[in-house]
Protein backbone atom coordinates (compact mmCIF):
# COMPACT_ATOMS: atom_id res chain seq x y z
CA UNK A 1 0.00 0.00 0.00
CA UNK A 2 1.20 3.01 -0.71
CA UNK A 3 -1.08 5.54 0.96
CA UNK A 4 -2.17 3.06 3.78
CA UNK A 5 -6.03 3.57 4.21
CA UNK A 6 -6.77 5.75 1.32
CA UNK A 7 -4.99 3.90 -1.71
CA UNK A 8 -7.11 1.79 -3.86
CA UNK A 9 -5.36 0.24 -6.87
CA UNK A 10 -6.05 4.00 -8.95
CA UNK A 11 -4.27 5.80 -6.47
CA UNK A 12 -1.24 3.75 -6.87
CA UNK A 13 -1.38 3.48 -10.34
CA UNK A 14 -1.45 7.20 -10.26
CA UNK A 15 0.90 7.93 -7.37
CA UNK A 16 4.28 9.82 -8.55
CA UNK A 17 6.70 7.25 -6.22
CA UNK A 18 7.88 4.34 -7.84
CA UNK A 19 8.56 2.38 -5.06
CA UNK A 20 5.16 1.11 -3.60
CA UNK A 21 4.63 0.30 0.18
CA UNK A 22 7.81 2.49 0.99
CA UNK A 23 8.16 5.98 2.81
CA UNK A 24 11.06 6.84 1.87
CA UNK A 25 12.78 9.92 0.55
CA UNK A 26 14.72 10.14 -2.94
CA UNK A 27 18.23 9.48 -0.89
CA UNK A 28 16.72 6.30 0.82
CA UNK A 29 15.41 5.20 -2.76
CA UNK A 30 18.86 4.12 -3.54
CA UNK A 31 20.99 1.44 -1.68
CA UNK A 32 24.11 3.02 -2.13
CA UNK A 33 24.98 0.19 -4.24
CA UNK A 34 24.51 -0.33 -8.46
CA UNK A 35 23.63 -3.68 -8.40
CA UNK A 36 21.85 -3.74 -5.32
CA UNK A 37 19.55 -0.61 -7.27
CA UNK A 38 19.25 -2.69 -10.35
CA UNK A 39 17.35 -5.40 -8.91
CA UNK A 40 15.28 -3.67 -6.26
CA UNK A 41 14.31 -2.03 -9.54
CA UNK A 42 13.28 -5.54 -11.75
CA UNK A 43 11.89 -7.07 -8.20
CA UNK A 44 9.34 -3.60 -8.47
CA UNK A 45 8.77 -4.53 -12.02
CA UNK A 46 7.47 -8.42 -11.11
CA UNK A 47 5.40 -6.78 -8.07
CA UNK A 48 3.51 -4.37 -10.49
CA UNK A 49 3.23 -6.85 -12.95
CA UNK A 50 1.34 -9.46 -10.42
CA UNK A 51 4.14 -12.03 -9.14
CA UNK A 52 4.73 -10.34 -5.93
CA UNK A 53 6.71 -13.52 -5.14
CA UNK A 54 9.75 -13.38 -7.46
CA UNK A 55 9.50 -9.72 -6.54
CA UNK A 56 10.47 -10.74 -2.65
CA UNK A 57 13.36 -13.24 -4.20
CA UNK A 58 14.74 -10.62 -6.09
CA UNK A 59 14.84 -8.05 -3.04
CA UNK A 60 15.97 -10.50 -1.03
CA UNK A 61 18.82 -10.95 -3.74
CA UNK A 62 19.34 -6.93 -3.64
CA UNK A 63 19.40 -7.12 0.30
CA UNK A 64 22.65 -9.74 0.29
CA UNK A 65 24.16 -6.82 -0.78
CA UNK A 66 22.90 -4.35 0.87
CA UNK A 67 21.81 -5.75 4.02
CA UNK A 68 21.39 -2.84 6.56
CA UNK A 69 19.17 -0.44 3.35
CA UNK A 70 15.60 0.25 5.39
CA UNK A 71 13.81 1.13 2.34
CA UNK A 72 14.82 -2.20 0.53
CA UNK A 73 13.60 -3.80 4.00
CA UNK A 74 10.63 -2.25 4.15
CA UNK A 75 9.78 -3.74 1.03
CA UNK A 76 10.77 -6.54 1.24
CA UNK A 77 8.02 -6.95 4.12
CA UNK A 78 5.70 -5.81 1.68
CA UNK A 79 6.29 -7.98 -1.15
CA UNK A 80 6.45 -11.16 1.04
CA UNK A 81 3.36 -9.62 2.85
CA UNK A 82 2.06 -9.39 -1.12
CA UNK A 83 3.09 -13.50 -1.53
CA UNK A 84 1.14 -14.47 1.08
CA UNK A 85 4.81 -15.28 3.12
CA UNK A 86 3.25 -13.57 6.49
CA UNK A 87 6.44 -14.93 8.96
CA UNK A 88 9.00 -13.79 6.12
CA UNK A 89 7.27 -10.21 6.17
CA UNK A 90 7.58 -10.33 10.01
CA UNK A 91 11.51 -11.28 9.68
CA UNK A 92 11.88 -8.05 7.19
CA UNK A 93 10.00 -5.81 8.85
CA UNK A 94 11.70 -6.59 12.35
CA UNK A 95 15.25 -6.26 10.76
CA UNK A 96 13.65 -2.82 9.71
CA UNK A 97 11.98 -2.04 13.39
CA UNK A 98 16.00 -2.51 14.36
CA UNK A 99 17.26 0.29 11.68
CA UNK A 100 14.04 2.77 11.61
CA UNK A 101 14.82 4.71 14.48
CA UNK A 102 13.05 7.54 14.00
CA UNK A 103 9.45 5.17 13.01
CA UNK A 104 9.62 6.51 9.21
CA UNK A 105 8.78 3.31 8.07
CA UNK A 106 6.42 2.65 10.31
CA UNK A 107 7.89 -1.08 11.48
CA UNK A 108 6.10 -1.03 14.31
CA UNK A 109 2.90 -0.80 13.20
CA UNK A 110 3.20 -3.21 10.57
CA UNK A 111 4.87 -5.82 12.52
CA UNK A 112 1.36 -5.18 15.49
CA UNK A 113 -1.02 -5.89 11.91
CA UNK A 114 0.79 -9.14 12.11
CA UNK A 115 0.32 -9.62 15.98
CA UNK A 116 3.97 -9.93 16.10
CA UNK A 117 4.53 -6.24 18.45
CA UNK A 118 2.08 -4.84 20.63
CA UNK A 119 -0.01 -1.67 18.80
CA UNK A 120 1.61 1.51 19.65
CA UNK A 121 -0.41 4.15 21.80
CA UNK A 122 -0.05 6.33 18.35
CA UNK A 123 1.49 6.59 15.31
CA UNK A 124 4.75 7.71 14.99
CA UNK A 125 5.02 11.77 13.97
CA UNK A 126 7.68 10.59 11.26
CA UNK A 127 6.10 8.33 9.94
CA UNK A 128 3.00 9.93 9.25
CA UNK A 129 5.10 12.87 7.90
CA UNK A 130 6.99 10.63 5.84
CA UNK A 131 3.94 9.19 4.83
CA UNK A 132 1.80 12.72 3.64
CA UNK A 133 4.76 14.15 2.17
CA UNK A 134 4.59 11.79 -0.04
CA UNK A 135 1.17 11.95 -0.69
CA UNK A 136 0.86 15.44 -0.80
CA UNK A 137 1.11 16.71 -4.33
CA UNK A 138 -1.50 13.99 -5.40
CA UNK A 139 -3.30 14.30 -2.44
CA UNK A 140 -6.28 16.23 -3.31
CA UNK A 141 -7.15 15.04 -6.68
CA UNK A 142 -6.65 11.09 -4.93
CA UNK A 143 -9.21 11.54 -2.09
CA UNK A 144 -12.06 13.45 -3.96
CA UNK A 145 -11.81 12.13 -6.92
CA UNK A 146 -10.65 8.51 -6.79
CA UNK A 147 -11.90 7.86 -2.98
CA UNK A 148 -15.14 9.68 -2.59
CA UNK A 149 -13.37 11.41 0.30
CA UNK A 150 -16.44 13.64 2.19
CA UNK A 151 -15.28 14.57 5.82
CA UNK A 152 -14.61 18.25 5.36
CA UNK A 153 -18.14 18.54 3.89
CA UNK A 154 -19.54 16.77 6.94
CA UNK A 155 -17.81 18.04 9.43
CA UNK A 156 -18.19 22.12 7.61
CA UNK A 157 -22.32 20.79 7.56
CA UNK A 158 -22.38 20.30 10.94
CA UNK A 159 -20.32 23.16 12.56
CA UNK A 160 -22.58 25.46 10.31
CA UNK A 161 -25.90 23.69 11.52
CA UNK A 162 -24.84 24.94 14.51
CA UNK A 163 -24.04 28.11 14.34
CA UNK A 164 -27.16 28.79 12.24
CA UNK A 165 -28.92 27.20 15.13
CA UNK A 166 -27.13 30.23 17.24
CA UNK A 167 -27.91 32.78 15.27
CA UNK A 168 -24.11 33.25 14.89
CA UNK A 169 -22.71 34.15 11.42
CA UNK A 170 -18.47 33.38 12.01
CA UNK A 171 -16.90 31.95 15.27
CA UNK A 172 -13.36 34.76 15.54
CA UNK A 173 -10.99 31.88 16.08
CA UNK A 174 -10.46 28.29 14.50
CA UNK A 175 -7.95 25.98 14.71
CA UNK A 176 -8.29 22.80 12.07
CA UNK A 177 -5.97 20.02 13.41
CA UNK A 178 -3.77 17.42 10.53
CA UNK A 179 -5.31 20.66 8.17
CA UNK A 180 -3.34 18.21 5.19
CA UNK A 181 -3.95 20.69 1.90
CA UNK A 182 -6.49 22.98 3.18
CA UNK A 183 -9.42 20.79 2.26
CA UNK A 184 -11.25 21.55 5.80
CA UNK A 185 -10.09 24.67 5.61
CA UNK A 186 -11.93 25.54 2.28
CA UNK A 187 -14.93 24.55 3.58
CA UNK A 188 -14.81 26.68 7.06
CA UNK A 189 -13.54 29.74 5.29
CA UNK A 190 -17.11 31.59 4.93
CA UNK A 191 -17.32 30.73 9.02
CA UNK A 192 -14.29 31.59 10.49
CA UNK A 193 -12.49 35.32 10.85
CA UNK A 194 -8.98 34.06 12.04
CA UNK A 195 -8.40 30.06 11.02
CA UNK A 196 -5.57 28.76 11.97
CA UNK A 197 -3.98 25.13 10.61
CA UNK A 198 -1.28 22.16 12.12
CA UNK A 199 0.19 19.29 10.54
CA UNK A 200 2.85 17.06 10.91
CA UNK A 201 3.76 17.41 7.51
CA UNK A 202 5.80 19.81 5.38
CA UNK A 203 4.77 18.94 1.88
CA UNK A 204 0.69 19.48 3.25
CA UNK A 205 1.23 22.59 4.69
CA UNK A 206 2.96 23.86 1.60
CA UNK A 207 -0.07 22.47 -0.42
CA UNK A 208 -2.13 24.87 2.11
CA UNK A 209 -0.29 27.66 2.50
CA UNK A 210 -0.30 27.77 -1.84
CA UNK A 211 -4.14 27.56 -1.42
CA UNK A 212 -4.27 30.74 0.68
CA UNK A 213 -6.83 29.71 3.20
CA UNK A 214 -5.53 29.81 6.22
CA UNK A 215 -4.56 32.86 8.09
CA UNK A 216 -1.93 30.65 10.21
CA UNK A 217 -0.15 27.45 9.23
CA UNK A 218 2.63 25.47 11.71
CA UNK A 219 4.06 22.23 10.56
CA UNK A 220 3.59 20.29 14.46
CA UNK A 221 2.63 17.20 15.83
CA UNK A 222 -1.11 18.33 17.30
CA UNK A 223 -1.14 17.61 21.00
CA UNK A 224 2.40 19.45 21.52
CA UNK A 225 0.78 22.20 19.37
CA UNK A 226 -2.08 22.79 21.37
CA UNK A 227 -0.11 21.99 24.36
CA UNK A 228 2.44 25.16 23.34
CA UNK A 229 0.39 27.58 21.73
CA UNK A 230 -1.25 30.50 22.35
CA UNK A 231 -4.91 31.85 23.54
CA UNK A 232 -8.95 30.21 23.36
CA UNK A 233 -10.24 29.37 20.30
CA UNK A 234 -14.03 28.87 19.45
CA UNK A 235 -13.78 26.08 16.90
CA UNK A 236 -11.96 22.69 16.64
CA UNK A 237 -12.35 20.89 13.41
CA UNK A 238 -10.04 17.37 12.77
CA UNK A 239 -11.23 15.45 9.73
CA UNK A 240 -10.04 11.88 9.23
CA UNK A 241 -7.00 12.54 11.57
CA UNK A 242 -8.16 11.00 14.65
CA UNK A 243 -7.23 7.70 12.69
CA UNK A 244 -3.62 8.13 13.67
CA UNK A 245 -3.89 9.36 16.96
CA UNK A 246 -4.84 5.46 18.38
CA UNK A 247 -5.83 6.63 22.03
CA UNK A 248 -8.11 9.94 21.98
CA UNK A 249 -7.93 10.97 25.65
CA UNK A 250 -5.15 12.61 25.75
CA UNK A 251 -5.87 14.39 22.64
CA UNK A 252 -9.88 15.41 23.83
CA UNK A 253 -7.40 16.99 26.92
CA UNK A 254 -5.57 18.64 25.16
CA UNK A 255 -8.27 19.80 22.81
CA UNK A 256 -10.38 20.87 25.89
CA UNK A 257 -7.12 23.04 27.10
CA UNK A 258 -7.49 25.34 23.86
CA UNK A 259 -11.26 25.53 24.02
CA UNK A 260 -13.26 28.43 24.85
CA UNK A 261 -16.07 26.71 27.54
CA UNK A 262 -19.03 27.03 24.91
CA UNK A 263 -16.52 26.14 21.78
CA UNK A 264 -17.19 23.26 19.32
CA UNK A 265 -14.96 20.61 18.20
CA UNK A 266 -16.03 18.63 15.23
CA UNK A 267 -14.13 15.69 13.73
CA UNK A 268 -14.51 12.71 12.09
CA UNK A 269 -13.41 8.69 13.11
CA UNK A 270 -13.57 5.15 11.62
CA UNK A 271 -15.34 3.01 13.77
CA UNK A 272 -14.53 -0.44 14.78
CA UNK A 273 -17.82 -3.00 13.22
CA UNK A 274 -16.42 -5.48 16.69
CA UNK A 275 -16.95 -2.63 19.24
CA UNK A 276 -13.35 -2.59 20.61
CA UNK A 277 -12.09 0.94 22.17
CA UNK A 278 -9.63 1.48 20.26
CA UNK A 279 -7.77 -0.79 17.48
CA UNK A 280 -5.47 -1.17 14.63
CA UNK A 281 -6.06 -1.89 11.35
CA UNK A 282 -4.81 -3.77 8.34
CA UNK A 283 -4.92 -0.28 6.63
CA UNK A 284 -2.23 1.12 9.47
CA UNK A 285 -5.06 3.46 11.11
CA UNK A 286 -7.00 3.05 13.89
CA UNK A 287 -10.91 2.73 14.61
CA UNK A 288 -12.52 3.48 17.44
CA UNK A 289 -15.67 2.46 19.00
CA UNK A 290 -18.79 5.00 19.41
CA UNK A 291 -19.09 4.52 22.75
CA UNK A 292 -15.50 4.81 24.11
CA UNK A 293 -15.22 8.05 22.03
CA UNK A 294 -18.71 9.93 23.42
CA UNK A 295 -17.47 8.69 27.57
CA UNK A 296 -13.83 10.19 26.48
CA UNK A 297 -15.45 13.46 25.25
CA UNK A 298 -17.12 13.52 28.71
CA UNK A 299 -14.40 12.46 30.65
CA UNK A 300 -12.79 15.81 28.93
CA UNK A 301 -15.60 17.97 29.72
CA UNK A 302 -17.32 17.84 26.52
CA UNK A 303 -21.43 17.56 25.81
CA UNK A 304 -21.70 15.51 22.52
CA UNK A 305 -24.36 17.61 20.03
CA UNK A 306 -24.24 15.15 17.70
CA UNK A 307 -22.57 11.75 16.46
CA UNK A 308 -23.68 10.96 12.63
CA UNK A 309 -22.92 7.52 11.19
CA UNK A 310 -21.60 8.11 7.76
CA UNK A 311 -19.46 7.02 4.97
CA UNK A 312 -16.17 8.76 4.90
CA UNK A 313 -14.79 7.53 1.74
CA UNK A 314 -13.33 4.32 -0.22
CA UNK A 315 -10.85 2.43 0.61
CA UNK A 316 -9.86 -0.46 -1.95
CA UNK A 317 -13.02 0.14 -3.62
CA UNK A 318 -15.16 -0.63 -0.27
CA UNK A 319 -16.94 2.13 1.49
CA UNK A 320 -15.15 2.72 5.63
CA UNK A 321 -17.80 3.72 7.84
CA UNK A 322 -17.46 5.94 10.81
CA UNK A 323 -18.76 8.66 12.69
CA UNK A 324 -18.87 12.33 12.31
CA UNK A 325 -19.17 14.15 15.88
CA UNK A 326 -19.94 17.72 16.68
CA UNK A 327 -19.40 18.52 20.51
CA UNK A 328 -19.27 21.43 22.73
CA UNK A 329 -16.71 22.26 25.73
CA UNK A 330 -18.49 22.67 28.68
CA UNK A 331 -18.37 25.48 30.63
CA UNK A 332 -16.17 25.27 33.70
CA UNK A 333 -18.30 23.98 37.18
CA UNK A 334 -18.08 26.29 39.67
CA UNK A 335 -17.54 24.99 43.38
CA UNK A 336 -18.22 26.27 46.07
CA UNK A 337 -15.58 25.78 49.17
CA UNK A 338 -16.71 24.72 52.30
CA UNK A 339 -16.14 28.50 53.72
CA UNK A 340 -17.87 30.44 50.74
CA UNK A 341 -21.21 27.85 51.95
CA UNK A 342 -20.97 28.93 55.46
CA UNK A 343 -20.48 33.14 54.15
CA UNK A 344 -22.71 32.44 51.40
CA UNK A 345 -24.64 35.53 52.45
CA UNK A 346 -21.66 38.04 53.39
CA UNK A 347 -20.03 37.10 49.69
CA UNK A 348 -16.95 37.34 51.17
CA UNK A 349 -15.18 33.93 49.40
CA UNK A 350 -14.26 33.67 46.25
CA UNK A 351 -16.05 30.28 44.16
CA UNK A 352 -12.96 28.51 43.10
CA UNK A 353 -13.31 27.65 38.90
CA UNK A 354 -12.25 23.45 38.15
C1 LIG B 1 -6.13 12.00 5.85
S1 LIG B 1 -5.30 13.52 6.04
C2 LIG B 1 -6.66 14.66 6.25
C3 LIG B 1 -6.24 16.07 5.94
C4 LIG B 1 -7.37 17.11 6.10
N1 LIG B 1 -7.85 17.17 7.46
C5 LIG B 1 -8.47 16.80 5.14
O1 LIG B 1 -9.57 16.47 5.59
O2 LIG B 1 -8.25 16.88 3.94
C6 LIG B 1 -4.66 13.40 7.70
C7 LIG B 1 -3.71 14.55 8.02
O3 LIG B 1 -3.47 14.54 9.42
C8 LIG B 1 -2.10 14.81 9.65
N2 LIG B 1 -1.77 14.24 10.96
C9 LIG B 1 -1.95 12.97 11.37
N3 LIG B 1 -1.58 12.84 12.65
C10 LIG B 1 -1.17 14.07 13.08
C11 LIG B 1 -0.67 14.57 14.31
N4 LIG B 1 -0.54 13.80 15.38
N5 LIG B 1 -0.34 15.88 14.37
C12 LIG B 1 -0.49 16.69 13.29
N6 LIG B 1 -0.96 16.27 12.10
C13 LIG B 1 -1.29 14.96 11.99
C14 LIG B 1 -1.39 14.17 8.47
O4 LIG B 1 -0.10 14.70 8.27
C15 LIG B 1 -2.35 14.45 7.34
O5 LIG B 1 -2.06 15.64 6.66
Amino acid sequence: LLFPGLCGTSARRHSPVPFPGSIVTRAQLTSGDLIADRRAAYAHMLFEAGDPGAAADLMAQALEIAPDWPAGLDLLGRYREAAGDIAGAVEAWRALAARDTDGMFGATLKLAVHGAALAPRRTEPGYVAALFDTYADDFDAALLQRLHYRVPELVAERVANALDAEGRGVVAQALDLGCGTGLMGERLRQRVSHLSGVDLSPGMIAEARRKGVYDQLAVAELTAFLAECGGPVDLVTAADVFVYCGALPPVFAAIAERLRPGGLLAFSIETDPANRDCVLRSSLRFAHSRQASLDALAAAGFSVVSADVAMLREDRGEPIEGLVVLARRNAPVVVATPAARSEDSQDSTLPQLH
